[in-house]
């Protein structure tokens, strides 16, 4: 694999694992009235995650490659920021998932193009079933903040 490629799937390896445990903290800290809600939604998502982090972290490795595997570099690889423990509204729950939904959105198109110009059917495969799941989901978040 190129290594400009094999540099961006390990970016997106580390927001998902990054936003796998930020998932954790919407889930545990949102309230307000669609509490329930929110709280099931979120814990799909992360559940969602985990699979992408292992599915694309798996993929480098059967092309030869190492993937990022430990929270440290997660930290300094990630574009995703960190949240702190705190009660969020509703509204901002899903703002902040929005958001970090678009720029999961946006790295997983940028590798889909970079591996189809690298002849890396494998990626883009698995690439295209995560961004189906994004725009899927971020039609569920943009309805719910109507
Ligand atoms: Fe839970």
């Amino acid at each position: 694999m190129k290594k400009e490629l094999v540099n961006l799937t390990n970016g997106y390896i580390a927001n998902v694992g990054v936003a796998y445990i930020k998932l954790h903290n919407l889930h545990w800290n949102v309230v307000g009235g669609q509490f329930k809600a929110v709280h099931e939604y979120t814990e799909s998502i992360y559940d969602a995650l985990a699979d992408v982090l292992d599915e694309v972290a798996e993929v480098l490795k059967m092309h030869g490659e190492m993937p990022l595997a430990s929270l440290k570099d997660y930290l300094a690889a990630a574009t995703i920021d960190e949240l702190g423990s705190k009660e969020l509204s509703v509204k901002d729950t899903l703002d902040i998932l929005l958001a970090d939904l678009k720029t999961l959105q946006a790295q997983a198109d940028a590798i889909r193009t970079m591996a189809d110009a690298d002849g890396n059917y494998h990626l883009v495969a698995v690439m295209e079933d995560n961004l189906s799941n994004y725009a899927k989901n971020i039609w569920f978040v943009s309805s719910m903040l109507k």
